[in-house]
Formats: C-alpha cells, structure tokens, sequence
C-alpha cells in the first residue's frame, strides 16, 4: 500500500512482555519528537477496571461494553481513567495479568482499534505493543521485534520492582513472564507473532542506549535510502 504524504510516521514496536519495548519506544520518541502509545497500558486499564467491577475477565460482551465506555487519557507517564488517576494501579503484576486475560477477547482488541489509530498524529508516532505491526499499523514505516531471554526478562521486572520496593520472587516473576508469553502467542486474536517485515532485535545484555541508537539508525536508513 502507498501512503500519501499526509500521513504521519509510525514506528512499531512489538515484542514480549518485559522485553524492554516501553523504555526503548519512549527513547525513541523522544529522540524524534514524535507521540508515543503504550498500547499494553489499554489493555491494563481495561483488565484492571474490569477486575475493580468484579466482572468475568472471559466475558468478552461485558468486557467491551466496559472498554467502549471507558474515557482514557494520558498526560506523560501519567494514566487517568475517567479523570481517577491509575497510574500506579495498572503497572501492577495482577492488573498485567488481567490485561492478559481480556487482551484474549476480541471485542475488545476491536473496540481499542480507533483509539489507538488516534495517536497516529503529525509529526509521527512510537507505538509499542504485541500487535502494532501485524494488526493495528501494518502499513508502520519500520516494524521492530525486541526480544530478550525469559531469565533475562524476569532479573529485568524484578530490578523494576526493587526500584518501587515491592517485591516478589524472581521464580514467580519467571513463571508469571512465561505463562503469559504463552497466552500471548496462543490466542486466537492477534497472537504476538514477528512479522515478516519486522527487524528482530535480541536485546539480551545489550545497554538501553544502544538499541535506542539502533532503531534510531534504522528509522533513518528507511527514510533516507540510498
Ligand atoms: O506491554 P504490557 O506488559 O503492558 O501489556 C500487558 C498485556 O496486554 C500483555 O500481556 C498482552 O496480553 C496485552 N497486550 C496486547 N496487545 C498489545 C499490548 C498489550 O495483547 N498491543
């Protein structure tokens, strides 16, 4: 598909849970001055607000009617759930496993498609995710797949979690990253898949700089080919 000239930029980023795509999207962003969306941020607002509501995280008709209600706002890293501030609420390992869990429904990874498309304003946008590339921008100007190791991944969330002194073993944070690799490649909608036009990077012991600077190159090297 050609895109006319009016169409802002996207740089998607897709990978794993804890594979680092938040850090490096929003360097990226930054860097380019471009918009950023957490894309995994819905999908927690959604299970966090549904478990709150003591909804059936399966059902997907009470799910998306919560989702299609649901007035989101970002200032920053900051996230306001109708003007209730839940930033903090949705960084939790139980609002992530939620997010899991509805992120299974198809109702509401539909029901997330306009708002996501939304983000997608001048001057370009940094989208991170499991689906930006396949499903929600499959037209994106660079498609990245960040990966690490699962052991990597976990000392990673667990570093994180020291930082906010709250704890949890890092063989609980090992067994919850795997189990949710697994309902994330195995659902029926949108699995978390590498697209074919993606660029794989494994970010296993590489420093935060240096994958910033690599899709930095890459993102120049497709707009400036020679
Ligand atoms: O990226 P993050 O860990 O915040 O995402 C939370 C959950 O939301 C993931 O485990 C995944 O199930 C879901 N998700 C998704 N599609 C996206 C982003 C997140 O299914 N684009």
């Amino acid at each position: 598909m050609t895109l006319g000239p009016k169409v802002p930029p996207v740089i998607a980023i897709d990978g794993p849970s804890a594979s680092g795509k938040g850090t490096i999207a929003a360097a990226v962003a930054q860097r380019l001055g471009f918009h950023y969306l957490d894309s995994g941020a819905l999908y927690r607002i959604v299970g966090f607000v549904g478990g709150e509501r003591r909804v059936n995280l399966d059902s997907d008709s009470e799910i998306t009617d919560i989702t299609l209600n649901l007035k989101v706002k970002f200032n920053g890293d900051r996230v306001f759930v109708d003007a209730r501030e839940v930033s903090d609420q949705i960084r939790g390992e139980v609002a992530g496993a939620a997010a899991s869990r509805v992120a299974a429904l198809p109702g509401v990874r539909r029901a997330l498609m306009s708002l996501q498309h939304g983000f997608r304003q001048p001057p370009g946008l940094v989208a991170d995710g499991r689906d930006m590339g396949s499903v929600v921008f499959p037209d994106a100007q660079l498609k990245i797949y960040l990966t690490a190791t699962a052991e990597e991944r976990a000392r990673r969330r667990h570093k994180q979690l020291m930082e906010k002194d709250s704890g949890a073993s890092m063989a609980a944070l090992l067994q919850d990253i795997r189990d949710r690799d697994f309902r994330d490649s195995n659902r029926a909608t949108a699995p978390l898949l590498k697209c074919t036009d993606a660029t794989e990077i494994d970010t296993t012991g590489m420093p935060v700089a240096d994958v910033v600077a690599q899709v930095l190159y890459l993102y120049q090297k497709q707009q400036n080919p020679q």
